[in-house]
């Protein structure tokens, strides 16, 4: 059955070349509305979506949001910023956006997904440096901010079969109980960072308490934060190192 909220969506948002009977047929076979629409708006930036790229969430908004609060607490410079798993490239087209001295790269292991990032800066009038890696596999510069919203959801967790059947699993899913990248990233880090750094990372509501002992192993000195979405969900982790 289809979600009225959803058919309103649709009729409000599908561009007006579009069929909307074949827009509704789509919708009845269980395609996400983002997807037959063809584009989100992502803190006000429109960014194309298909199959090859995770729909961008609110809480990845949130986490732009919070990560620029922290670039004006903490840095004056012009800032180099890595987003690492950049899919759709909504992070790092935000973040250009919002600070246009910054040198933004966005890096994926999805050839595929690079290409939709592509079509998207240009589409939003931004240059973003895309690098295709293997999370650090490709990546040769060092960065004042990595920001990543990695693949988080445990191998064996439970999901609605709308995200499960559509949206790339690669995108999805991470080994070690969701935490993978996480560790991967934080024990690698350091050889990517400035001295003066910041790491932000979305999260899964329960993976808090975890990732904050694997930053701590990596991160010593380090300010460790966790902070919540408007849900008041465990969702922000934030690492300062000044
Ligand atoms: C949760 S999605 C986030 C996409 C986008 N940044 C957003 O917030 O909407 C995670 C992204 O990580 C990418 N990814 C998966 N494995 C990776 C790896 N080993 N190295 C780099 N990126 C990877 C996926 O292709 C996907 O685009």
């Amino acid at each position: 059955m289809i979600d009225m909220n959803e058919l309103e969506y649709l009729k409000k948002y599908l561009h007006p070349d579009e069929d909307l009977n074949e827009a509704i047929k789509r919708l009845e076979n269980g395609e996400p509305v983002q997807y037959i629409v063809g584009d989100v708006d992502f803190y006000g930036n429109i960014i194309k979506v298909n199959k090859d790229v995770l729909i961008p969430r609110r809480e990845t908004e949130e986490l732009v949001e919070k990560t620029f609060e922290y670039i004006n607490k903490l840095f004056t410079n012009n800032l180099s910023i890595l987003d690492l798993g950049t899919g759709s490239g909504c992070i790092a087209i935000t973040l250009k956006k919002l600070l246009p001295n910054a040198k933004i790269t966005g890096s994926d292991i999805s050839s595929k997904a690079l290409k939709v990032a592509k079509e998207n800066a240009n589409n939003n009038k931004v240059e973003i440096n895309y690098i295709e890696s293997n999370i650090f596999s490709n990546i040769n510069d060092k960065y004042d901010i990595i920001i990543s919203n990695p693949p988080y959801i445990k191998e064996d967790e439970e999901i609605m079969d709308i995200v499960k059947n559509n949206e790339p699993h690669l995108a999805l899913y991470a080994k070690n109980n969701g935490l993978y990248f996480y560790k991967e990233i934080l024990k690698n880090a350091h050889n990517y960072l400035n001295k003066k750094s910041l790491i932000a990372f979305e999260i899964g509501e329960t993976e808090g308490n975890e990732i904050i002992k694997i930053a701590k192993t990596y991160f010593p000195k380090a300010q460790i934060i966790l902070k919540q979405d408007l849900q008041h969900l465990d969702r922000f982790i934030f690492i300062i190192n000044e």
